[in-house]
């Protein structure tokens, strides 16, 4: 497993709470499906931030990809709930202005999260981080 990404990202307090769900869900799917509970599963996940312009707002951009995850085979019936579907697909978007994707993969899962964030403090910003 890898994580990766800049440390000192501002997130205001209601997209940590949204933000976190998604990430519980995410891991729970990993951990029942996925990545971490089949022995040649592999997840990495890596963050980065963009600030387009001075007066824009920045994003926080997150890949979740796992892999080497063996997957039901096409067209097979869905199982579950769908919820943490709906929560990535549906809630994010309309409670956070996220962008997101969730595709299943050959090879397992890949979900792209980005997230319109605050401005980093000055601090930050003088140590690069
Ligand atoms: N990480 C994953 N790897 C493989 N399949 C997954 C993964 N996450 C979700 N799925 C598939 O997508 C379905 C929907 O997931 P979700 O909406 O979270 O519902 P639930 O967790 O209740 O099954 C799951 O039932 C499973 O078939
Ligand atoms: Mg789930």
């Amino acid at each position: 497993m890898t994580l990766d990404g800049p440390s000192g990202i501002l997130l205001r307090s209601s997209t940590v709470q949204t933000l976190a769900m998604a990430l519980h869900e995410l891991m729970t799917n990993a951990v029942k499906y996925g990545a971490i509970g089949q022995p040649a599963g592999r997840l990495d996940v890596r963050w980065t931030y963009e600030q387009p312009e001075e007066t824009a707002e920045p994003w926080l951009h997150i890949d979740w990809r796992e892999s080497g995850v063996t997957m039901p085979p096409q067209g097979a019936s869905p199982t579950g709930t769908g919820q943490g579907r709906e929560l990535i697909e549906r809630a994010l978007p309309y409670q956070l202005n996220a962008r997101t994707c969730l595709e299943m993969g050959v090879e397992g899962v890949h979900c792209t999260i980005s997230i319109p964030v605050s401005k980093r403090t000055g601090a930050d910003r003088r140590d690069g981080v």
